[in-house]
């Protein structure tokens, strides 16, 4: 089947968030070290960024590297630290007009990686055809922890009031306040858990889980999520007649 060719290109998601499995199975199915399975996922990444932006997304959020990974061996956290130093490519981000962004505790990074990503965040704040955004030394729950303290500093200093802890505030307390909630939640590789990945912002999105391990996710395989995203009927809580019926009014 041509998924790419099926999907309703008026009707793409704004915002898809993946989780990016799979790089070391991947490896390994082929008598390979994870750390090339890490090197492919990276070409992955790369050609998906061009994918997303032909296709019109305007948020791509990809978990790249979670909390619980700083405990992986010493080795392989250092080698993806290293690639992820030489594959974030502003060049590329300046010729497509995509924004860079981080969401993640930037201070467990390296020092030369840290320096490199800000600055790569800095230059391209002003592109404005997708917002790319890594989620690096991420977990849901530490941000999550994050707001909930920053909301309380300002309870305790009497910056703010009791009744305006709203659903919104909370939003705009989380690393990713700059953006909407993502429409689909991508996860490669077969397992079908969040790996607390935003918890808080996937509370409507659609997920879709494939086996298809992270190096060989390309732009059929998106399309094929995209595509299945559009069969569903997101009812927020409503029939899905009141559904049919606010879509008509339109
Ligand atoms: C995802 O691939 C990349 C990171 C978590 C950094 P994995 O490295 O988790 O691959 P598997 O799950 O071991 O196959
Ligand atoms: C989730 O993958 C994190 C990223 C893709 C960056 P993991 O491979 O770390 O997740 P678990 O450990 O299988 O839940
Ligand atoms: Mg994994």
């Amino acid at each position: 089947m041509n998924y790419i060719e099926k999907i309703d290109m008026e009707r793409v998601p704004q915002h898809i968030a993946i989780i990016m499995d799979g790089n070391g199975r991947w490896a390994q199915l082929r008598g390979k070290e994870r750390q090339e399975g890490h090197q492919a996922g990276a070409v992955a990444v790369r050609q998906l960024v061009e994918d997303a932006l032909k296709l019109g997304v305007k948020y791509l959020t990809l978990y790249t590297f979670s909390t619980e990974n700083w405990k992986r061996p010493i080795a392989e956290v250092a080698a993806l630290m290293a690639l992820l130093f030489e594959s974030v490519e502003e060049e590329l981000f300046v010729k497509h007009n995509v924004a860079f962004r981080i969401i993640g505790d930037m201070s467990k990074l390296p020092d030369n990686v840290r320096d490199r990503l800000n600055g790569c965040v800095e230059r391209t704040a002003n592109n404005n055809a997708m917002t790319l955004v890594l989620a690096l030394s991420y977990s849901s729950k530490w941000e999550i922890t994050e707001a909930v303290r920053s909301i309380a500093s300002k309870v305790k200093d009497g910056n703010m009031e009791l009744a305006d802890i709203t659903d919104e505030a909370i939003d705009n307390a989380l690393a990713t306040s700059f953006m909407p909630d993502p429409d689909l939640l991508i996860r490669t590789g077969k397992e079908q858990r969040l790996s607390n990945f935003l918890l808080w912002q996937l509370a409507y999105a659609e997920f879709y889980f494939t086996e298809v391990l992270w190096p060989d996710f390309n732009k059929e395989e998106l399309c094929k999520a995209i595509y299945e995203y559009q069969c569903r009927q997101r009812r927020y809580g409503l029939t899905g007649e009141q559904v049919t019926n606010d879509e008509k009014t339109l």
